[in-house]
């Protein structure tokens, strides 16, 4: 039931901050502010050991995955691979020793991860599943499962399962990071305290959803967005823009912010909206440089930072509640979630069901 929402999409979206706040409850023991041992996927062991890990997954579920990557290779110094799972099952594939692969998908039925995952166990890979539905075929055939606890995902275009796989992702990065010895229990402890924060943050901004529909409105006339962050906030780009084209079917497009100036930004004149993301403070002012050069072609602008920063004129800005750079993307998300929501729905768009797309690709 909808409860109220006039889509499943958007009470999936308002679901996020229960959603988080339940896979938090079941990984970390709030009292004592640790993982539960067992319910993490590896022994100290078997992460002093780690030499590589291999993300297969499609669609949202990937871009989850490349977020997996950034921060297993920044927070545990792991060397991460995040391949498409369609590629990843027709690819030569290099074995690494002591290499494990990690596969994504909310429903753990995606023809194409369902065989990633055979080919990995064929070769003799240990696969861990990240999954969102229980007794799935993904679930059952592989050799361990981290469970997203987001409930069932009804809108075709995933949202909270996305958000409690980033967070998943968060968890085995620290834990990995923490046996590993680059992470002491004292900055686990203040990690973990942190994440505890992130569904109240989430809250604050939903509650400025009638920002986002606004800025929507105003947008209607809009042919091209262009999605543009380092880093993370590139992957932030990716999923919005996925998300924006599967239920509005705009053009829209993500680009590393510092790839536009070979060949992309001549597409950019004053029809174009470009959302810039800048919650990574490494990168903040390459990314804002990359703002000032889309602003000088006449571009529109909406600028989502979690940084003090004075927008450039005219620009749109939304401000993302403070919290550790690793953790912005779950917040970033849910403000790019709505505005693709709002977008598809002053465009009449069937939100729910959006034309040529099933909920699960059980074929390849
Ligand atoms: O069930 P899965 O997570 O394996 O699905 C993977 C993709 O088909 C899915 O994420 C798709 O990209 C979504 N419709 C995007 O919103």
């Amino acid at each position: 039931q909808k409860n109220g929402f006039d889509h499943f999409m958007l009470k999936e979206i308002f679901e996020q901050p229960r959603v988080i706040a339940d896979t938090l409850n079941h990984y970390i023991d709030a009292d004592t502010l640790t993982l539960r041992r067992d319910r993490m996927p590896f022994t100290r062991k078997q992460a002093v050991l780690l030499r590589q890990l291999t993300i297969v997954a499609c669609g949202t579920a990937y871009h989850a995955g490349m977020m997996g990557k950034a921060l297993i290779q920044q927070l545990a110094k792991v060397r991460v691979d995040t391949e498409i799972a369609s590629e990843y099952r027709y690819s030569e594939m290099l074995n690494t020793e002591n290499e494990v692969v990690i596969a994504v998908s909310q429903s753990g039925e995606t023809a194409d991860t369902v065989a990633a995952v055979r080919k990995a166990r064929k070769n003799g890979q240990r696969v861990i599943a990240l999954c969102n539905v229980i007794g799935s075929t993904i679930a059952r055939e592989t050799d361990a499962v981290l469970y997203t606890l987001a409930g069932p995902e009804i809108a075709v275009a995933s949202t909270k399962a996305y958000s409690t796989q980033m967070l998943l992702f968060e968890l085995i990065a620290l834990d990995l990071a923490n046996l590993r010895g680059e992470l002491s229990d004292e900055d686990l402890k203040r990690h973990l305290t942190e994440l505890l924060q992130i569904p109240a943050k989430m809250e604050q901004i939903l509650a400025q959803k009638e920002t986002v529909k606004a800025f929507a409105q105003s947008q209607c006339k809009c042919n091209d967005v262009f999605f543009i962050g380092r880093l993370m906030d590139y992957y932030s780009s990716l999923e919005a823009a996925l998300k924006l084209k599967e239920i509005s079917y705009l053009h829209s497009e993500a680009y590393a912010a510092g790839e536009l100036k070979h060949g992309t930004i001549a597409m950019i004149d004053d029809a174009t909206l470009v959302v810039a993301i800048a919650t990574q403070e490494s990168i903040l002012e390459k990314t804002m440089s990359n703002v000032q050069e889309v602003r000088a072609r006449g571009a529109k602008l909406l600028l989502l930072t979690n940084y003090p920063f004075e927008p450039p004129v005219g620009a749109e800005l939304w401000n993302i509640p403070h919290t550790f750079d690793e953790f912005a993307p779950m917040l970033t998300i849910v403000y790019l979630q709505l505005f693709a929501y709002y977008m598809a729905l002053q465009k009449g768009c069937d939100i729910d069901k959006p034309r040529n797309l099933a909920k699960s690709v059980t074929v390849e």
